[in-house]
């Protein structure tokens, strides 16, 4: 299992360490979380973000507060879990890993009604250590796979971070990256920066040079003009929620590139594993999107920039309807149109050895 040196969250004992990304990259500082709300609130202020990322969190959370249930017994346990469970889930609504990872480590207790409440909570800190390691082994078929939409000397663009600071490790979009880097020295990378919490010139670009990866990082406007001059071979980005039919959820922005590959004939592509689909969605209509405090549009880095008592809107992530996307890359295979086929293939598919 590779490692990429920067671990976004790990086990340590009894407490779950979080490398705190809204400092990163000029401070590498580590929270030590020994409660659910300690987590929920590094969720909620995206100290850890990123959905497979806040899903192992979510796990992790789970089971940090299973540790902590007082119970007589089995049933009073699973009432008191479940009521925990719930209040993970609301942390953030968008990404579909947190609900995934939490209702995985719930099942946990159904799965086992002869256990009692001791075995019960050691079984639940075990799948969520067991959901991180799975996510890393994820990350790496979605790379491999990834890498063969890659020409060789690609020129690629990717939005906000989906790299091994977004998931447990080695990352989705990032992932594919790091494999045919790994593959074809000659790629270059440009990351846009992703206003307004700057992932890609914070995370993506630290996570690039951290790697010795060719890259260069531009204003999310300057994509359009990049891919005009035909400097932008191949598009490829993350996904927070994706539905049935293969309409994606991700940073606020994606939409916008979407539009723009298409317009310029740039292929689009979408790195996901399947924890991130959610087929009982038939389409992105039903998608919720967060709505995240307007100063994070009216202040930058907590100085004010517009005018006082300015008013913003702040959606934190958009959907990309199917038609854009050229195929979706999974740790089971590429998916291509017509998706609502072709994710129902990929549900039922084994899972990568
Ligand atoms: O608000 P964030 O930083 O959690 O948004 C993250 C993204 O949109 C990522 O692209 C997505 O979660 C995929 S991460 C592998």
């Amino acid at each position: 299992m590779s490692s990429s040196r920067l671990r976004p969250i790990w086990w340590d004992g009894d407490a779950v360490m979080i490398l705190d990304q809204r400092l990163l990259p000029h401070k590498n500082k580590v929270l030590r979380c020994t409660t659910v709300d300690e987590v929920i609130r590094a969720i909620k202020t995206m100290a850890i973000r990123g959905a497979p990322a806040v899903g192992i969190a979510g796990a992790m959370a789970a089971a940090l507060g299973a540790r902590r249930i007082a119970a007589a017994d089995v049933r009073t346990f699973v009432r008191k879990f479940s009521r925990l469970c719930e209040r993970i889930r609301a942390a953030r609504p968008t990404g579909n890993n947190l609900r995934w990872a939490v209702d995985a480590v719930f099942a946990v207790v159904v799965e086992n009604p002869g256990v009692d409440v001791p075995g019960l909570q050691h079984l639940i800190r075990e799948k969520s250590q067991a959901i991180l390691e799975e996510d890393i082994r994820t990350n790496e078929a979605i790379g491999r796979y990834g890498a063969e939409v890659i020409p060789k000397g690609a020129r690629i663009l990717t939005y906000c971070n989906a790299g091994a600071l977004a998931t447990g490790d080695y990352g989705t979009a990032l992932g594919v990256i790091r494999a045919a880097f790994a593959a074809d020295p000659s790629l270059h990378v440009t990351c846009c920066e992703t206003r307004p919490f700057l992932q890609g010139s914070r995370l993506t670009a630290y996570e690039l040079m951290t790697e010795k990866i060719p890259c260069a990082l531009i204003t999310d406007n300057a994509a359009g003009s990049l891919m005009r001059r035909k400097e932008i071979d191949v598009v490829i980005v993350g996904a927070d929620r994706i539905a049935a039919n293969g309409d994606t959820a991700n940073k606020i922005g994606t939409y916008t590139l979407a539009v723009l590959a298409q317009a310029n004939g740039v292929p689009f592509y979408v790195a996901a594993p399947r924890s991130t689909i959610d087929p009982l969605l038939p389409n992105g209509s039903g998608i919720p999107i967060e709505e995240r405090d307007p100063k994070e549009v009216t202040h930058f880095y907590g100085r004010l920039v517009a005018p006082r008592g300015m008013k913003a809107t702040n959606p934190a992530f958009d959907v990309t309807p199917n038609r854009y996307i050229t195929g979706i890359i999974t740790e089971v295979g590429i998916i291509r149109k017509p998706f609502m086929r072709g994710i129902r293939r990929a549900l039922e598919a084994p899972p990568p050895a």
